[in-house]
């Protein structure tokens, strides 16, 4: 999908709008009130904004179209989506699938990502000309509804870490390993909580790595960069 036909949303809309109107309430106190040195506020704020924007209008799209394009694919594989959302990047997978099927789970809440709905993401999924190899869920990612070992694939793009406990986090985590199939991968890009993931996979001896998915993927500035855990199940022995 190099050309985007679906639309996406917003992710997580209240912060750009938070920011927004702190930009609006700096403006008004220079203009209105002859607030002196609040510029320097404006501009840093304008700058989140717009770096936010960026990052989930165009920068995660980006990064991970680059992120799919360097796994190996054979195009028969079934790939997981923890918290598809509109399908920015189910829908992206599912175009390298001529043969298999993108799975999307969801809650769909409005709050994490602006028009969140399973129709919309049918929609998308109709747009973008994938509609036949998806399958969308709702479901929560901590109580997965498929077998042990069903998929080739799980990806998760910016959604555990809505999950408010860190036990709830741990247990998607279980559930992304437990869904995976012997050889399988994981991928999961998140904000704050990518370090609790990796520590949670090593502590049940998985091996995994972890880096930052670069200034592309910042949602406001360095501070809140978007990290990326992945992981390979070792694959079953051969008889
Ligand atoms: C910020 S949005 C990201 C959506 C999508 N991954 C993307 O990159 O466009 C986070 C998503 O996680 C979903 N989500 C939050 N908690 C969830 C849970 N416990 N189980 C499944 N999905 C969840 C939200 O409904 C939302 O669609």
């Amino acid at each position: 999908m190099s050309r985007r036909n679906g639309s996406y949303g917003i992710d997580a809309p209240y912060v750009p709008a938070m920011m927004a109107a702190g930009l609006l309430v700096c403006l008004g106190l220079m203009v209105f009130a002859d607030v002196g040195g609040l510029w320097i506020t404006a501009v840093a704020i304008a700058a989140m904004l717009a770096l936010y924007l960026h990052t989930t209008l165009r920068g995660k799209f980006v990064v991970w179209r680059e992120l799919l394009d360097t796994q190996a694919w054979r195009g028969d594989e079934e790939v997981l989506d923890l918290g598809c959302g509109r399908g920015a990047i189910l829908l992206m997978a599912a175009t390298r699938l001529p043969h298999g099927r993108a799975t999307g789970v969801d809650i769909w809440s409005s709050k994490d990502q602006s028009g969140n709905a399973m129709e919309v993401t049918a929609r998308n999924a109709e747009a973008e000309g994938v509609a036949d190899r998806i399958e969308l869920r709702t479901a929560d990612m901590r109580e997965l509804p498929f077998a042990d070992a069903s998929f080739d694939l799980v990806i998760s793009n910016v959604a555990i870490h809505n999950i408010s406990d860190a036990a709830g986090r741990d247990r998607a985590i279980d559930e992304a390993w437990r869904v995976l199939r012997p050889g399988g991968r994981l991928l999961i890009a998140d904000i704050s909580k990518s370090a609790q993931y990796q520590r949670h996979l090593r502590a049940h001896g998985i091996d995994s790595a972890r880096r930052s998915l670069g200034w592309r993927t910042w949602w406001g500035g360095p501070w809140m960069s978007t990290m990326l855990v992945t992981a390979t199940k070792p694959a079953a022995p051969r008889p």
